[in-house]
């Protein structure tokens, strides 16, 4: 079997002081809000994982197809000797490119979400003798340190996890994921792409409720780690298109006047009936953006890859 190393960056219960400090800032700013990374506890991750199972949710299946297609030439134009995925998650649809990158000697796995991280990264090292693996807990936002390990070296940040991003934090990460590379070294970066407005809505709305469920996770965290009294049933789950802004928001609406006690922050919070709390943006790019934003960080365009319906791409940029 082959080296499996886990390093941990954050604390090891979610209570830390990142927690505190955004759900502080968040429910007491207005409109209020709270950072799409804390849907991602044990059950948040396994609520996304069947999100990428939904009839609606279209861009895991998108991005698949783009990898199948396209495994082999990103192999080609990179040979990369260290693969860095950042928001990894199940690492599932990773196995298209580790099976395209013959030369691979590492494969550093990075997610805030301990349980998704540990459970692909122990089943790749399994699977892959002579593929060493670092699984990193980390948060890809705050300045990471990655191992010492062979170039050239890929960032793969994948599934649109971009998107979730507000545009100076965007230009933020891209800038220090730049930070990451030598120059000649490589990112593939997914972005779901501007569509119909009715297809983005549904893959945000599903028909069984799952990302509602997910949605409404956001609040459970809050109540385990910082002692809150959410009450998940008294918030409707909303998500609608923001066409000024180019991107999807989902929301969690007070259906009757509420205080919620948040007693770790010492801090109580009055929601009036029909009050909104933003949970995510989901941008949505088209190439021109994206081109821009990779080059104003110092990556260079390479290649663009889309599915066949056009609705998702990948594209591959160099760092100069
Ligand atoms: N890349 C996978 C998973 C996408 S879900 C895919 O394409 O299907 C987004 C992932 O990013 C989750 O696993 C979540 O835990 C992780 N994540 C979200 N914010 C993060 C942050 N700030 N730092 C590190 N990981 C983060
Ligand atoms: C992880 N990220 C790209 C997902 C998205 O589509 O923005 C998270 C998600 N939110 C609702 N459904 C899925």
């Amino acid at each position: 079997m082959s080296p499996f190393l886990l390093t941990r960056t954050l604390p090891e219960d979610a209570t830390g002081a990142a927690l505190r400090e955004d759900v502080l800032k968040g429910l007491t700013s207005t409109p209020r809000s709270l950072p799409p990374k804390w849907f991602y506890d044990a059950r948040g991750s396994e609520l996304f994982d069947q999100i990428t199972e939904l009839p609606e949710y279209y861009p895991t299946r998108a991005e698949r197809e783009i990898l199948v297609d396209r495994a082999g030439e990103i192999a080609a134009a990179t040979g990369a000797r260290t693969l860095v995925e950042l928001g990894s998650g199940s690492s599932r649809k990773t196995r298209h490119l580790l099976d395209a990158l013959t030369g691979l000697d590492t494969y550093v796995p990075v997610d805030v979400s301990g349980s998704a991280l540990t459970r692909a990264g122990e089943a790749i090292a399994a699977e892959r003798p002579g593929l060493g693996v670092h699984a990193l807990i980390a948060d890809f936002t705050g300045g990471l340190a990655l191992p010492d390990t062979p170039g050239p070296r890929l960032l793969a940040f994948l599934g649109g996890t971009i998107g979730n991003l507000l545009p100076a934090e965007r230009a933020a990460f891209l800038a220090s994921a730049r930070s990451l590379l030598s120059p000649g070294d490589t990112l593939l970066l997914g972005t779901d792409l501007v569509k119909d407005e009715r297809v983005l809505v549904a893959a945000y709305d599903d028909a069984a409720g799952v990302t509602a469920a997910f949605n409404k996770n956001v609040l459970a965290v809050v109540n385990r780690e910082l002692g809150a009294d959410f009450d998940p049933d008294a918030f409707a789950h909303v998500a609608l298109w923001d066409a000024g802004s180019e991107w999807i928001e989902m929301r969690l609406r007070a259906l009757a006047a509420q205080t919620v006690k948040v007693p770790a922050l010492d801090l109580a919070v009055d929601f009036a009936a029909g009050e909104e709390l933003r949970t995510e943006v989901s941008a949505k790019f088209r190439r021109d953006g994206v081109r821009a934003e990779l080059a104003a960080a110092g990556l260079e365009l390479a290649h663009w890859w889309t599915d066949r319906e056009g609705r998702f791409a990948l594209s591959l940029s160099v760092a100069r």
